[in-house]
Protein backbone atom coordinates (compact mmCIF):
# COMPACT_ATOMS: atom_id res chain seq x y z
CA UNK A 1 0.00 0.00 0.00
CA UNK A 2 1.06 3.40 -0.88
CA UNK A 3 0.99 5.69 1.91
CA UNK A 4 1.05 9.47 0.83
CA UNK A 5 2.84 12.93 3.15
CA UNK A 6 -0.43 13.89 5.28
CA UNK A 7 -2.16 16.69 3.59
CA UNK A 8 -1.10 20.25 3.94
CA UNK A 9 2.82 18.88 4.52
CA UNK A 10 5.57 18.83 2.70
CA UNK A 11 8.67 16.47 1.33
CA UNK A 12 11.19 18.75 1.10
CA UNK A 13 13.46 17.04 -1.46
CA UNK A 14 17.17 18.81 -1.74
CA UNK A 15 16.55 20.56 -4.30
CA UNK A 16 13.03 21.85 -2.51
CA UNK A 17 14.71 22.38 0.73
CA UNK A 18 17.78 24.46 -0.93
CA UNK A 19 16.30 27.62 -1.25
CA UNK A 20 14.33 27.20 2.40
CA UNK A 21 17.45 27.13 4.03
CA UNK A 22 18.59 30.11 2.28
CA UNK A 23 16.16 31.90 3.93
CA UNK A 24 16.93 30.74 6.98
CA UNK A 25 20.45 31.68 6.65
CA UNK A 26 19.53 35.40 5.60
CA UNK A 27 16.61 35.37 8.54
CA UNK A 28 19.70 34.21 11.32
CA UNK A 29 22.54 36.38 9.91
CA UNK A 30 20.20 39.20 10.14
CA UNK A 31 18.74 38.40 13.37
CA UNK A 32 21.79 38.10 14.80
CA UNK A 33 23.22 41.72 13.09
CA UNK A 34 20.36 43.12 14.90
CA UNK A 35 21.74 41.89 18.78
CA UNK A 36 18.99 38.98 18.78
CA UNK A 37 19.70 35.62 20.59
CA UNK A 38 18.79 32.07 19.47
CA UNK A 39 16.36 29.92 21.25
CA UNK A 40 14.43 27.02 20.62
CA UNK A 41 11.70 25.41 22.74
CA UNK A 42 9.23 21.90 22.59
CA UNK A 43 7.58 21.26 19.48
CA UNK A 44 4.77 19.47 22.29
CA UNK A 45 2.79 21.67 24.77
CA UNK A 46 0.28 21.69 26.94
CA UNK A 47 -3.19 22.29 25.17
CA UNK A 48 -4.22 24.82 27.69
CA UNK A 49 -1.53 27.01 26.97
CA UNK A 50 -3.06 28.00 23.50
CA UNK A 51 -6.52 27.79 24.72
CA UNK A 52 -5.81 30.54 26.95
CA UNK A 53 -3.41 32.52 25.11
CA UNK A 54 -4.03 32.18 21.56
CA UNK A 55 -7.65 33.11 20.62
CA UNK A 56 -10.38 31.01 19.26
CA UNK A 57 -9.75 30.38 15.60
CA UNK A 58 -5.85 28.96 16.44
CA UNK A 59 -7.52 26.89 18.92
CA UNK A 60 -9.69 25.46 16.37
CA UNK A 61 -7.18 25.02 14.41
CA UNK A 62 -4.51 22.94 16.91
CA UNK A 63 -3.30 19.69 16.28
CA UNK A 64 -4.64 17.76 19.98
CA UNK A 65 -3.33 14.56 20.75
CA UNK A 66 -3.72 12.67 24.33
CA UNK A 67 -0.28 11.01 25.31
CA UNK A 68 0.01 7.32 27.33
CA UNK A 69 -0.09 9.28 30.84
CA UNK A 70 -3.44 11.10 29.56
CA UNK A 71 -2.19 14.73 29.41
CA UNK A 72 -3.55 16.95 26.58
CA UNK A 73 -1.00 18.04 24.63
CA UNK A 74 -1.09 20.06 20.82
CA UNK A 75 1.70 20.36 18.48
CA UNK A 76 2.50 24.00 18.66
CA UNK A 77 0.89 26.02 16.11
CA UNK A 78 2.53 29.51 17.28
CA UNK A 79 5.65 29.96 19.48
CA UNK A 80 4.39 33.24 21.05
CA UNK A 81 2.96 31.44 23.74
CA UNK A 82 6.21 28.87 23.99
CA UNK A 83 8.66 32.27 24.20
CA UNK A 84 6.22 33.96 26.91
CA UNK A 85 6.37 30.51 29.35
CA UNK A 86 9.88 30.17 28.86
CA UNK A 87 10.84 34.05 29.30
CA UNK A 88 8.14 34.06 32.28
CA UNK A 89 9.78 31.30 34.34
CA UNK A 90 13.31 33.01 34.39
CA UNK A 91 12.63 37.00 34.08
CA UNK A 92 14.02 38.12 37.43
CA UNK A 93 17.79 36.34 35.88
CA UNK A 94 17.40 37.64 32.53
CA UNK A 95 18.61 40.47 31.22
CA UNK A 96 16.67 43.07 29.61
CA UNK A 97 15.28 44.07 26.95
CA UNK A 98 15.40 40.46 25.81
CA UNK A 99 15.99 40.11 22.25
CA UNK A 100 15.19 36.54 20.71
CA UNK A 101 14.78 34.86 17.71
CA UNK A 102 13.64 31.58 16.75
CA UNK A 103 12.58 29.00 13.36
CA UNK A 104 10.08 26.43 14.69
CA UNK A 105 8.57 24.39 12.32
CA UNK A 106 4.62 25.08 13.88
CA UNK A 107 1.41 23.25 12.69
CA UNK A 108 -2.01 24.42 12.22
CA UNK A 109 -5.11 22.32 11.06
CA UNK A 110 -6.02 25.21 8.40
CA UNK A 111 -7.36 24.94 5.18
CA UNK A 112 -4.48 24.13 2.48
CA UNK A 113 -4.50 26.59 -0.07
CA UNK A 114 -2.15 29.03 -2.11
CA UNK A 115 0.80 30.22 1.13
CA UNK A 116 -0.87 28.03 3.86
CA UNK A 117 0.33 25.13 4.73
CA UNK A 118 -0.49 22.61 7.34
CA UNK A 119 3.38 22.13 8.88
CA UNK A 120 5.41 25.36 7.98
CA UNK A 121 8.44 27.37 9.41
CA UNK A 122 8.05 30.58 10.98
CA UNK A 123 10.85 32.77 11.90
CA UNK A 124 10.05 34.85 15.29
CA UNK A 125 11.42 38.34 16.32
CA UNK A 126 11.06 39.40 19.55
CA UNK A 127 11.67 41.92 22.12
CA UNK A 128 10.93 41.19 25.94
CA UNK A 129 11.16 43.80 28.37
CA UNK A 130 10.61 47.24 26.28
CA UNK A 131 7.34 49.59 26.55
CA UNK A 132 8.91 52.12 24.49
CA UNK A 133 7.80 51.98 20.81
CA UNK A 134 10.99 52.00 19.43
CA UNK A 135 11.30 48.43 20.15
CA UNK A 136 8.34 47.82 17.59
CA UNK A 137 10.20 50.07 15.39
CA UNK A 138 13.33 47.16 15.96
CA UNK A 139 11.14 44.32 15.09
CA UNK A 140 9.92 45.60 12.05
CA UNK A 141 13.24 47.10 10.82
CA UNK A 142 14.88 43.36 11.19
CA UNK A 143 11.80 42.08 8.96
CA UNK A 144 12.27 44.98 6.28
CA UNK A 145 15.97 44.34 6.48
CA UNK A 146 15.90 40.59 6.00
CA UNK A 147 13.79 40.98 2.96
CA UNK A 148 16.06 43.58 1.40
CA UNK A 149 18.61 41.35 1.84
CA UNK A 150 16.95 38.60 -0.23
CA UNK A 151 16.84 41.19 -2.85
CA UNK A 152 13.23 42.38 -2.00
CA UNK A 153 12.95 46.28 -2.58
CA UNK A 154 10.12 48.93 -1.96
CA UNK A 155 8.34 48.41 -5.00
CA UNK A 156 7.75 44.69 -4.00
CA UNK A 157 6.12 44.88 -0.49
CA UNK A 158 5.02 47.15 2.39
CA UNK A 159 4.69 46.83 5.82
CA UNK A 160 0.83 47.84 6.71
CA UNK A 161 0.79 49.01 10.79
CA UNK A 162 -2.34 49.86 12.53
CA UNK A 163 -2.43 50.62 16.22
CA UNK A 164 -5.01 47.86 18.02
CA UNK A 165 -5.13 50.70 21.06
CA UNK A 166 -6.01 53.13 18.73
CA UNK A 167 -8.72 51.09 17.49
CA UNK A 168 -9.93 50.24 20.53
CA UNK A 169 -10.11 53.76 22.01
CA UNK A 170 -11.65 55.20 18.50
CA UNK A 171 -14.12 52.00 19.18
CA UNK A 172 -14.81 53.03 23.15
CA UNK A 173 -15.03 56.60 22.53
CA UNK A 174 -17.71 56.05 19.57
CA UNK A 175 -19.37 54.70 22.26
CA UNK A 176 -19.13 51.02 21.78
CA UNK A 177 -18.41 48.84 25.18
CA UNK A 178 -15.37 47.29 25.84
CA UNK A 179 -16.78 43.79 25.92
CA UNK A 180 -17.79 44.22 22.36
CA UNK A 181 -14.32 45.27 20.69
CA UNK A 182 -13.60 41.67 20.07
CA UNK A 183 -16.62 40.86 18.03
CA UNK A 184 -16.08 44.62 16.24
CA UNK A 185 -12.15 43.41 15.23
CA UNK A 186 -13.20 40.02 14.23
CA UNK A 187 -15.51 42.01 11.69
CA UNK A 188 -13.00 44.52 10.44
CA UNK A 189 -10.47 41.96 10.08
CA UNK A 190 -13.17 40.94 7.85
CA UNK A 191 -13.58 43.98 5.83
CA UNK A 192 -10.69 43.20 2.85
CA UNK A 193 -13.03 40.35 2.32
CA UNK A 194 -16.49 40.95 1.97
CA UNK A 195 -18.18 43.13 -0.64
CA UNK A 196 -18.60 46.66 0.97
CA UNK A 197 -22.59 46.22 0.98
CA UNK A 198 -22.33 42.69 3.25
CA UNK A 199 -19.75 44.65 5.64
CA UNK A 200 -21.74 47.61 5.91
CA UNK A 201 -25.15 45.73 6.63
CA UNK A 202 -23.52 44.13 9.14
CA UNK A 203 -21.40 46.75 10.64
CA UNK A 204 -24.47 49.22 11.05
CA UNK A 205 -26.60 46.32 12.58
CA UNK A 206 -24.28 45.70 15.47
CA UNK A 207 -22.65 48.96 15.99
CA UNK A 208 -23.96 51.60 13.61
CA UNK A 209 -25.77 53.40 16.07
CA UNK A 210 -22.28 54.39 17.88
CA UNK A 211 -20.16 54.64 14.65
CA UNK A 212 -21.89 54.39 11.51
CA UNK A 213 -20.10 52.11 8.46
CA UNK A 214 -19.62 55.09 6.18
CA UNK A 215 -17.29 56.84 8.58
CA UNK A 216 -15.59 53.59 9.67
CA UNK A 217 -14.55 52.82 5.93
CA UNK A 218 -13.65 56.62 5.79
CA UNK A 219 -11.15 55.41 8.61
CA UNK A 220 -10.42 52.23 7.31
CA UNK A 221 -9.15 53.62 4.18
CA UNK A 222 -6.84 56.66 5.60
CA UNK A 223 -3.57 55.94 5.28
CA UNK A 224 -2.00 59.53 6.61
CA UNK A 225 -1.87 59.38 9.82
CA UNK A 226 -2.76 63.68 9.61
CA UNK A 227 -5.78 63.22 8.31
CA UNK A 228 -6.36 60.06 10.42
CA UNK A 229 -5.21 62.20 13.15
CA UNK A 230 -8.36 64.92 12.43
CA UNK A 231 -11.24 62.18 12.20
CA UNK A 232 -10.35 60.95 15.83
CA UNK A 233 -9.89 63.96 17.01
CA UNK A 234 -13.92 64.40 15.43
CA UNK A 235 -15.09 61.24 17.46
CA UNK A 236 -12.45 61.95 20.69
CA UNK A 237 -14.01 65.35 21.03
CA UNK A 238 -17.35 64.82 19.96
CA UNK A 239 -17.45 61.72 22.75
CA UNK A 240 -19.27 61.43 25.99
CA UNK A 241 -16.57 59.37 26.88
CA UNK A 242 -13.78 61.08 28.31
CA UNK A 243 -11.41 57.77 29.70
CA UNK A 244 -11.81 56.76 25.82
CA UNK A 245 -11.07 60.44 24.45
CA UNK A 246 -8.18 60.52 26.32
CA UNK A 247 -6.40 57.08 25.65
CA UNK A 248 -7.41 57.80 21.77
CA UNK A 249 -5.21 60.71 21.93
CA UNK A 250 -2.10 58.92 23.70
CA UNK A 251 -2.67 55.97 21.05
CA UNK A 252 -2.54 58.28 17.78
CA UNK A 253 0.88 59.97 19.66
CA UNK A 254 2.33 56.44 20.12
CA UNK A 255 1.78 55.70 16.41
CA UNK A 256 2.84 59.08 15.13
CA UNK A 257 6.37 58.26 17.35
CA UNK A 258 6.45 54.94 15.97
CA UNK A 259 6.63 56.32 12.03
CA UNK A 260 8.99 58.77 13.15
CA UNK A 261 11.23 56.17 14.58
CA UNK A 262 10.59 54.14 11.02
CA UNK A 263 11.57 57.24 9.52
CA UNK A 264 14.81 57.24 11.51
CA UNK A 265 15.66 54.01 10.92
CA UNK A 266 15.18 55.12 6.87
CA UNK A 267 12.65 52.16 6.18
CA UNK A 268 9.32 55.14 5.69
CA UNK A 269 9.33 54.08 2.32
CA UNK A 270 8.42 50.41 3.06
CA UNK A 271 6.04 51.31 5.79
CA UNK A 272 2.25 52.57 5.48
CA UNK A 273 -0.22 53.33 7.83
CA UNK A 274 -3.36 50.91 7.28
CA UNK A 275 -5.53 50.67 9.85
CA UNK A 276 -7.62 47.30 7.97
CA UNK A 277 -4.52 45.17 10.06
CA UNK A 278 -6.48 44.09 13.20
CA UNK A 279 -4.74 40.68 13.36
CA UNK A 280 -6.80 38.20 14.40
CA UNK A 281 -4.69 36.80 17.71
CA UNK A 282 -6.42 37.24 21.05
CA UNK A 283 -2.89 38.99 22.53
CA UNK A 284 -2.14 42.00 20.84
CA UNK A 285 -2.50 45.58 22.84
CA UNK A 286 -0.47 48.11 20.76
CA UNK A 287 1.28 48.40 17.36
CA UNK A 288 0.16 45.42 14.91
CA UNK A 289 1.60 45.12 11.47
CA UNK A 290 1.59 42.43 8.89
CA UNK A 291 4.10 43.10 5.83
CA UNK A 292 2.48 42.06 2.19
CA UNK A 293 3.39 42.44 -1.32
CA UNK A 294 2.56 45.24 -3.34
CA UNK A 295 0.07 44.08 -5.17
CA UNK A 296 -1.79 42.32 -1.87
CA UNK A 297 -2.14 39.13 -4.03
CA UNK A 298 -0.74 36.93 -1.66
CA UNK A 299 -1.54 36.48 2.20
CA UNK A 300 0.42 38.44 4.44
CA UNK A 301 4.37 37.64 4.49
CA UNK A 302 4.54 38.38 8.43
CA UNK A 303 2.89 39.68 11.06
CA UNK A 304 3.36 40.42 14.80
CA UNK A 305 2.42 43.55 17.06
CA UNK A 306 2.71 44.49 20.76
CA UNK A 307 1.26 41.91 23.22
CA UNK A 308 1.81 43.71 26.82
CA UNK A 309 -0.28 41.39 28.99
CA UNK A 310 1.13 37.85 27.29
CA UNK A 311 3.95 37.54 30.10
CA UNK A 312 2.31 38.86 32.97
CA UNK A 313 -0.98 36.05 32.63
CA UNK A 314 1.97 33.61 32.56
CA UNK A 315 4.31 34.48 35.31
CA UNK A 316 4.71 36.64 38.18
CA UNK A 317 5.02 40.17 36.70
CA UNK A 318 3.58 42.22 33.79
CA UNK A 319 6.33 42.56 30.89
CA UNK A 320 6.13 44.75 27.93
CA UNK A 321 6.88 42.46 24.51
CA UNK A 322 6.67 42.91 20.72
CA UNK A 323 7.65 40.78 18.16
CA UNK A 324 6.70 38.65 14.88
CA UNK A 325 6.31 35.82 13.05
CA UNK A 326 7.17 35.10 9.20
CA UNK A 327 6.28 31.63 7.56
CA UNK A 328 8.72 30.82 4.79
CA UNK A 329 5.52 29.75 2.54
CA UNK A 330 3.95 33.06 1.52
CA UNK A 331 7.63 34.88 1.41
CA UNK A 332 8.97 31.64 -1.19
CA UNK A 333 6.02 32.58 -3.48
CA UNK A 334 7.41 35.85 -3.99
CA UNK A 335 10.98 35.50 -4.14
CA UNK A 336 9.65 33.21 -6.70
CA UNK A 337 7.82 35.64 -8.47
CA UNK A 338 10.21 37.66 -8.54
CA UNK A 339 13.37 35.42 -10.01
CA UNK A 340 15.07 35.47 -6.08
CA UNK A 341 14.60 31.97 -5.02
CA UNK A 342 18.46 31.22 -5.97
CA UNK A 343 19.29 27.87 -8.07
CA UNK A 344 17.98 25.01 -6.66
CA UNK A 345 21.04 23.16 -5.33
CA UNK A 346 24.16 24.35 -3.74
CA UNK A 347 27.02 23.38 -6.04
CA UNK A 348 30.38 21.10 -5.14
CA UNK A 349 33.53 23.57 -5.61
CA UNK A 350 35.86 20.81 -6.78
CA UNK A 351 35.44 16.84 -8.07
CA UNK A 352 38.34 14.55 -7.40
CA UNK A 353 38.67 12.23 -10.82
CA UNK A 354 41.10 9.60 -11.84
CA UNK A 355 42.04 9.11 -15.39
CA UNK A 356 43.23 5.39 -14.34
CA UNK A 357 42.14 3.46 -11.89
CA UNK A 358 45.27 2.73 -10.51
CA UNK A 359 45.29 6.41 -9.11
CA UNK A 360 42.36 5.38 -6.88
CA UNK A 361 43.91 5.42 -3.67
CA UNK A 362 45.11 9.12 -4.63
CA UNK A 363 42.09 10.26 -5.16
CA UNK A 364 41.08 9.02 -1.90
CA UNK A 365 43.75 11.09 -0.28
CA UNK A 366 42.96 14.56 -2.19
CA UNK A 367 39.38 14.31 -1.63
CA UNK A 368 39.98 13.90 2.02
CA UNK A 369 42.92 16.49 1.97
CA UNK A 370 40.49 19.06 0.01
CA UNK A 371 37.46 18.81 2.32
CA UNK A 372 40.18 19.11 5.46
CA UNK A 373 41.17 22.83 3.92
CA UNK A 374 37.87 23.83 3.82
CA UNK A 375 36.91 22.77 0.46
CA UNK A 376 33.62 21.49 -0.73
CA UNK A 377 35.02 18.42 -2.21
CA UNK A 378 33.81 15.25 -4.20
CA UNK A 379 34.39 12.43 -5.43
CA UNK A 380 32.65 8.80 -7.15
CA UNK A 381 33.04 5.62 -5.54
CA UNK A 382 33.04 3.42 -8.62
CA UNK A 383 36.19 3.39 -11.04
CA UNK A 384 35.00 4.90 -14.32
CA UNK A 385 36.29 6.11 -17.47
CA UNK A 386 37.31 9.59 -17.11
CA UNK A 387 34.57 10.96 -19.67
CA UNK A 388 32.01 9.24 -16.97
CA UNK A 389 33.42 11.01 -14.34
CA UNK A 390 33.62 14.59 -16.03
CA UNK A 391 30.20 14.13 -16.59
CA UNK A 392 29.38 13.29 -13.18
CA UNK A 393 31.39 16.31 -12.03
CA UNK A 394 29.25 18.49 -14.22
CA UNK A 395 25.92 17.31 -13.26
CA UNK A 396 27.34 17.61 -9.07
CA UNK A 397 27.65 21.14 -10.39
CA UNK A 398 31.54 21.23 -9.69
CA UNK A 399 33.21 24.19 -10.71
CA UNK A 400 36.61 22.34 -10.94
CA UNK A 401 37.86 19.22 -11.82
CA UNK A 402 40.99 17.71 -10.44
CA UNK A 403 42.09 14.50 -12.32
CA UNK A 404 44.87 12.23 -10.99
CA UNK A 405 46.60 9.66 -12.77
CA UNK A 406 46.90 11.51 -15.78
CA UNK A 407 50.71 10.61 -16.18
CA UNK A 408 51.36 6.92 -15.83
CA UNK A 409 54.98 7.71 -15.48
CA UNK A 410 54.94 10.68 -13.12
CA UNK A 411 52.39 9.90 -10.31
CA UNK A 412 53.46 13.39 -8.71
CA UNK A 413 51.55 15.35 -11.65
CA UNK A 414 48.06 16.54 -11.03
CA UNK A 415 45.66 18.36 -13.50
CA UNK A 416 42.92 21.42 -12.77
CA UNK A 417 39.99 21.50 -15.21
CA UNK A 418 38.23 24.44 -14.90
CA UNK A 419 34.69 23.04 -15.77
CA UNK A 420 33.37 26.46 -17.20
CA UNK A 421 35.31 27.35 -19.89
CA UNK A 422 37.44 23.34 -20.22
CA UNK A 423 40.46 25.52 -19.28
CA UNK A 424 43.41 22.84 -18.29
CA UNK A 425 46.59 23.84 -15.99
CA UNK A 426 48.94 21.48 -14.68
CA UNK A 427 50.44 21.38 -11.12
CA UNK A 428 52.31 18.84 -8.88
CA UNK A 429 50.51 16.90 -5.98
CA UNK A 430 52.95 18.25 -3.61
CA UNK A 431 51.76 21.46 -4.17
CA UNK A 432 47.98 20.77 -3.89
CA UNK A 433 48.03 19.03 -0.67
CA UNK A 434 50.40 21.91 0.62
CA UNK A 435 47.98 24.60 -0.49
CA UNK A 436 44.83 23.46 -1.95
CA UNK A 437 42.64 26.39 -2.29
CA UNK A 438 45.30 28.55 -3.12
CA UNK A 439 46.23 25.79 -6.06
CA UNK A 440 43.31 25.40 -7.46
CA UNK A 441 42.04 28.87 -6.73
CA UNK A 442 38.70 28.67 -4.90
CA UNK A 443 37.87 29.57 -1.77
CA UNK A 444 34.91 27.07 -0.87
P1 LIG B 1 0.34 34.80 12.54
O1 LIG B 1 -0.24 36.00 11.86
O2 LIG B 1 -0.59 33.73 12.95
O3 LIG B 1 1.15 35.35 13.78
O4 LIG B 1 1.44 34.19 11.59
C1 LIG B 1 2.49 35.00 11.09
C2 LIG B 1 2.92 34.54 9.71
O5 LIG B 1 3.15 33.13 9.70
C3 LIG B 1 1.89 34.75 8.62
O6 LIG B 1 1.92 36.06 8.14
C4 LIG B 1 2.34 33.73 7.58
O7 LIG B 1 3.48 34.18 6.87
C5 LIG B 1 2.82 32.58 8.43
N1 LIG B 1 1.76 31.56 8.56
C6 LIG B 1 0.76 31.52 9.45
N2 LIG B 1 -0.01 30.43 9.26
C7 LIG B 1 0.52 29.77 8.20
C8 LIG B 1 0.20 28.56 7.49
N3 LIG B 1 -0.82 27.79 7.84
N4 LIG B 1 0.99 28.20 6.46
C9 LIG B 1 2.04 28.95 6.10
N5 LIG B 1 2.40 30.09 6.71
C10 LIG B 1 1.66 30.50 7.75
C11 LIG B 1 1.74 34.55 14.73
O8 LIG B 1 1.93 33.38 14.59
C12 LIG B 1 2.30 35.31 15.92
N6 LIG B 1 2.64 34.33 16.96
C13 LIG B 1 3.49 36.14 15.49
C14 LIG B 1 4.11 36.92 16.60
C15 LIG B 1 5.36 36.72 17.13
N7 LIG B 1 3.55 37.92 17.25
C16 LIG B 1 4.41 38.35 18.18
N8 LIG B 1 5.51 37.62 18.10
Amino acid sequence: MKIPAVKGTRDLYPDLLAPIRRIFDVWRAVSIRHGFEEFEGPTLEYLDLYREKSGDELVGQLYRLTDSGGRELALRPEMTPTLARMVAAQISSLPKPIKWFSIPTLFRGENVQRGRLREFYQWNVDVIGAADVVADAEVILVGVEALREMGLREADFAVHISNRRMIAAMLQAAGIAPERLSGAYALMDKSGKLEAAEFDRRWDAAYGAHLPSARLRALLASTDLNGLEREMRRIAGGSKHADAAAELEAAVAETARLMAILSDFGITEYCKLDLRVVRGLAYYTGPVFEFYDRSEKERAICGGGRYDDLLGKLGKSREPAVGFGMGDVVLALLLEEKSLRGPARRTAGVYVIDADPAARPIVHRVVAALRRAGLCADFGYAAQPIGKQLKSADKKGARFAVILGIDPADAGRVRIRDMAGGHERDATLANLLEDPKKMIGIDT
